[in-house]
């Protein structure tokens, strides 16, 4: 199996994304962390938490990490996730307590422990810790085999009309990440918006019958309502699983590698993706964008990973 940590800041697309990385048996689970995104740090520590009990998942360390980007004021999305950060279903009380290291220690001590070429990065959140860890301990840079991150896109934005919220919170952190010298592959809006949970989808996960399908049937419910309400689309578009669904399978995304620089100065394009795509990519480019999504394959890998978490 292929080891991520995930970076996450749950969030109803995150859940998903745990959910989707904890049931599908080639990924191991190496740890969580979290980042101030969709909602504060502490909410969204909390959320986390609440889904690993939802999930069964245990023997997993969760780490809290940074409270606030690192030079732009916070900036949460309770228009999308809620109060919480997960608003819709009810949350049971953790399970477990987050282990004492701060996220960005966890994520180097993770790294270094393993293998060189081992251990994916699978940022699903705002980049701040990402980029924390590549400068308190830059050995993790070469030693990292990818970051599959859900943020920015190349034709689209969703926080402004260039921009992606996971980037646009803190645009510097992602300029880092972006820049560090390890292969990035963006899975930004151009190939999230295609994740779309359908009615038949919802019918799919309803299907399952367990506990856990349950809970992303009601997370889907209120992020279907709050996405039709502020974004006006008919489905909700379920971001942070694809991250984890091209670590699994490549080949249910398309991927084009591309240069790709974060714009931290503009006035009205702050936080935007700018990807060159005049010319062939330079030998050297080590970002990549992913552009289209196998629908079907993406929600079979979703649906399978909760029949394999079954009740818990
Ligand atoms: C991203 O922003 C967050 O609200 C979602 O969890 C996802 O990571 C989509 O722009
Ligand atoms: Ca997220």
């Amino acid at each position: 199996p292929r080891k991520i940590i995930l970076d996450c800041d749950p969030g109803h697309d995150d859940a998903v994304a745990m959910l989707l990385a904890h049931g599908n048996p080639d990924i191991e689970l190496l740890a969580v962390t979290t980042v101030v995104g969709n909602q504060t740090l502490p909410k969204v520590t909390r959320n986390a938490l609440a889904v690993a009990r939802i999930a069964g998942i245990t023997g997993v360390p969760f780490a809290a990490g940074s409270s606030r980007p690192l030079l732009r004021e916070i900036e949460v999305a309770g228009d999308i996730h809620g109060e919480s950060g997960l608003d819709g279903p009810e949350l049971p009380e953790p399970a477990f307590d987050l282990d004492p290291r701060h996220a960005v220690d966890l994520i180097i001590d993770t790294v270094m422990a393993h293998e060189p070429g081992t251990v994916t990065l699978v940022p699903t959140g705002g980049l701040t810790n990402i980029a924390l860890a590549a400068r308190k301990e830059p050995r993790i840079v070469e030693r990292v085999r990818e970051v599959v991150l859900m943020g920015g896109g190349v034709h689209v934005g969703n926080w402004s009309p260039v921009a992606e919220f996971n980037i646009v919170i803190d645009p510097e952190a992602a300029d880092i990440v972006f820049r560090a010298g390890w292969d990035v592959v963006m899975v930004g809006l151009d190939l999230t918006h295609q994740a779309l949970a359908t009615p038949e989808v919802a019918d799919r996960i309803a299907a399952v019958g367990t506990g856990p399908a349950a809970f992303v049937g009601e997370l889907l419910d209120f992020f279907g309502q709050t996405y039709k309400d502020a974004q006006g689309f008919d489905a909700p578009p379920v971001h942070d699983p694809c991250a984890v669904a091209y670590v699994i399978d490549p080949t249910i995304v398309r991927a084009v590698r591309v240069p790709i620089s974060i714009e931290t100065q503009g006035v009205h394009t702050l936080g935007m993706t700018v990807a060159d795509f005049r010319a062939p990519a330079p030998a050297d480019c080590r970002t990549s964008a992913a552009l289209e999504l196998d629908h079907g394959r993406f929600w079979d890998l979703v649906v399978d990973a909760l029949e394999r978490i079954g009740e818990t």
